[in-house]
């Protein structure tokens, strides 16, 4: 009598876990710059979250069909708890896509659930290999609107199979990203964490409009080129509070390869990234190129803290680049232990053929660095410019650099490059000639704001419709 009373009392007691749960998940909030009228969960189109049964399908045929409500008030698409297999798939315009905290996207491990897109014409080829490239795991084109976000879910890319096969030379196409967006005006990427990406996390390119925020990106520190967030010829970005371990730059801002940039020739501009928190040993904080070919041209960044990483801000560029880098902005970055605080590099070199122009000179130009103190650095900076071609209007200043005991006797390597300086320690080098103290506030930081910065996030609700 006693235990069955327990039993009904447990029965009962589970019922309303149960019951809890379903209006968890068929109900609740989150902020994003568009809401939708119509939500469905994955589990609707046969999604089963089970870590092998493959999604893909699943996947697309749910966002297919979620399709129809575009022009409708847009569509949301719910990925419950669990772990959900798939390979490729790609989304649709005025939709989100929500993976609750304890999602896991798992990218398949199998290459013949990833579909071939073909190279992006500012590169020419892939970047692995010439030729075609794996989709991303979520991939879209010519989209408006589309929004990628959870309460912290996961994707993880599992990524140590393709980072075998570049390794031993086995890639017959350039390995996929985690997030591929072509041609897309309005994205939001949003809280999420990124773990073990084959190649690049984020990659909006020929796109506008674009928020990246609160984004998690974990890679080990010796995956090949696992950068967290590259805005490739993009137009109005927003990054901020992110935090990224990777095997490559954190932040690679870029915008096309060498011929094939230079034809397409479109910009990445009016960029801002603003409380950055990165670990990237082997590479740098936030890079500007190396391909860039398009051109960079009024990036913003601000509040950045770097830990372990080569280089602070760099800048990678070559002779057949073509294109600029001009108007960079950073202020208030805190580094502890990084090789060069400052890096910049004329002769990457890395060309997509041979079939580049010579005489296709990249100018670097209008550079700003100011509010940063580094501990713990091996060497202040090396700044080599393109001979013949230098690398102007760059101004350091109010810049304390704490130096490591195994710190180079040379601290500033400076050829190529013309600029001034300020209340910077140690003491730069001769072609950045020191104002004196009083010009502090020397390097400029523009005080006025970006479009992006006008587009607000609301709150928003995901109600279930059995469709
Ligand atoms: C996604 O779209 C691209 C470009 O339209 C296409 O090549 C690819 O096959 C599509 N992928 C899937 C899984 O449908
Ligand atoms: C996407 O937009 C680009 C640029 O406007 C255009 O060249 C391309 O044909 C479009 N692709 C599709 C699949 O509509
Ligand atoms: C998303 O992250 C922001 C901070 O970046 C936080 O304010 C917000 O509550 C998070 N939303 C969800 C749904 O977790
Ligand atoms: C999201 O998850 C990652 C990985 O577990 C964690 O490090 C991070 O702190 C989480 N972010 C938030 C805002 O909870
Ligand atoms: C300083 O940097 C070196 C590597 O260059 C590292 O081994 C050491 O632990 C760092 N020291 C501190 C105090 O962070
Ligand atoms: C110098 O930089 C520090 C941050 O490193 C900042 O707190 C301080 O306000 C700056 N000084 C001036 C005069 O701008
Ligand atoms: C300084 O930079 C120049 C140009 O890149 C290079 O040739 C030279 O070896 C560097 N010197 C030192 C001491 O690193």
């Amino acid at each position: 009598m006693v235990a069955l009373l327990a039993i009904l009392i447990l029965l009962s007691a589970n019922n309303g876990v149960e019951s809890r749960k379903a209006k968890v998940t068929d109900y609740f909030e989150y902020s994003a710059i568009s809401c939708r009228a119509y939500g469905a969960s994955l589990t609707d189109f046969g999604g089963v979250g089970d870590g092998t049964t493959s999604n893909t399908k699943a996947f697309q045929a749910a966002i297919k069909h979620l399709s129809q409500y575009s022009s409708r008030g847009g569509s949301q698409l719910f990925v419950p708890p669990g772990k959900w297999l798939t390979g490729s798939f790609n989304l649709s315009s005025h939709f989100t896509l929500f993976l609750h905290k304890d999602a896991v996207l798992l990218a398949s491990q199998d290459e013949s659930e990833w579909p071939l897109v073909e190279p992006l014409p500012s590169y020419g080829r892939g970047r692995d290999t010439e030729g075609g490239r794996f989709s991303s795991l979520i991939f879209g084109t010519n989209l408006t609107d589309v929004i990628i976000t959870g309460g912290n879910g996961t994707i993880d890319g599992q990524g140590e199979v393709w980072w075998e096969k570049f390794h031993k030379g086995e890639l017959k196409y350039t390995r996929p990203y985690l997030i591929e967006i072509l041609y897309s005006n309005k994205l939001q990427i949003s809280n999420l964490t990124l773990v073990n990406s084959p190649s690049w996390n984020v990659h909006p390119v020929y796109s506008s409009n674009v928020v990246v925020q609160g984004i998690t990106i974990l890679a080990p520190v010796r995956s090949p080129n696992t950068d967290g967030i590259n805005p490739d010829s993009c137009t109005n970005t927003r990054i901020e509070d992110c935090y990224i371990v990777s095997g490559d730059d954190c932040v690679a801002v870029k915008s096309g390869w060498d011929e094939y940039g230079i034809a397409f020739g479109m910009p990445t501009k009016q960029l801002v990234i603003r409380r950055l928190t990165c670990i990237s040993p082997t590479s740098a904080v936030i890079a500007l190129g190396s391909e860039m070919s398009g051109g960079i041209q009024d990036v913003r960044a601000e509040d950045i803290v770097a830990i372990d990483s080569e280089s602070g801000v760099r800048i990678k560029t070559a002779i057949g680049r073509g294109g600029f880098v001009k108007d960079i902005f950073v202020r208030g970055m805190t580094m502890k232990t990084m090789k060069w605080a400052f890096w910049m590099t004329g002769n990457y070199g890395s060309h997509p053929d041979n079939n580049y122009d010579p005489n296709a000179i990249p100018v670097i130009q209008n550079i700003n660095y100011r509010d940063m103190v580094a501990e713990n650095v091996t060497m202040a900076a090396r700044l080599e410019g393109i001979p013949g071609d230098p690398f102007t209007g760059i101004c350091i200043s109010n810049v304390t650099i704490e130096l490591a005991k195994t710190a180079k006797k040379l601290l500033w390597n400076c050829t190529d490059i013309a600029g001034i300086s300020s209340a910077v320690k140690p003491q730069p080098c001769d072609l950045l000639p020191d104002q004196g103290p009083e010009k502090i506030a020397a390097c400029v930081f523009p005080e006025d704001t970006l479009p992006i910065d006008d587009v607000k996030v609301q709150t928003c609700s995901y109600r279930r419709k059995y469709l």
